[in-house]
């Protein structure tokens, strides 16, 4: 089973602090899904779970944003929301944010640079709204132990496909 539920952005900022100890450095995470449906709020709790404190917001406007680890690594926060196609991000120079050795790579909106995340490094978080506050979550390429072991620290119900 690879799709849960999730009833407050809390469970969802836990599902994503749960799931950090799990990514390997070198892996991109592409979060797909609506405005609002929580593709931040899960970077949130990714960036929180390795430990880096400083606020993480929607990268709308920089495309993208660099944070340290307190290991010396690197966690990429990228939005190609405004992003129009696979040139202008080479243009943007976003080869230097994805799967690298030492860093862990989100990207909101990765529909627009398609071509450039096909990789086995690439695990993709789907998100969609189901009514206010709930969200349906579903997890693609994730290892099924950690998953299941994050949804049950985070509380998010498995949902039977
Ligand atoms: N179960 C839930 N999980 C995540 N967020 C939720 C949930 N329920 C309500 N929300 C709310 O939905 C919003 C999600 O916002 P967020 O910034 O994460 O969206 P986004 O997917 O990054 O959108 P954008 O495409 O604009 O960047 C927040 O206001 C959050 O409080
Ligand atoms: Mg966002």
């Amino acid at each position: 089973m690879t799709k849960y539920f999730s009833d407050s952005d809390e469970k969802t900022l836990a599902m994503g602090m749960a799931l950090a100890q799990s990514l390997l450095d070198g892996t991109v995470v592409a979060l797909v899904g609506d405005l609002g449906c929580g593709k931040t709020v899960i970077s949130r709790g990714i960036a929180r779970g390795l430990g880096i404190t400083e606020p993480v917001t929607s990268p709308t406007f920089t495309v993208a944003q660099e944070y340290r680890r307190p290991d010396g690594k690197y966690l990429y926060h990228l939005d190609m929301y405004r992003i129009s196609d696979e040139n202008a991000a080479l243009a943007f120079g976003i080869d230097e944010f994805l799967f690298q050795p030492n860093a862990i790579t989100l990207v909101e909106w990765p529909e627009q640079i398609g071509g450039l995340l096909d990789s086995p490094k690439l695990k993709t978080i789907r998100f969609e709204h189901v009514a206010e506050g709930q969200r349906s979550i579903e997890f693609l390429n994730f290892p099924q132990d950690a998953l299941r072991k994050a949804a049950l620290a985070a509380g998010l119900e498995e949902e039977q496909e």
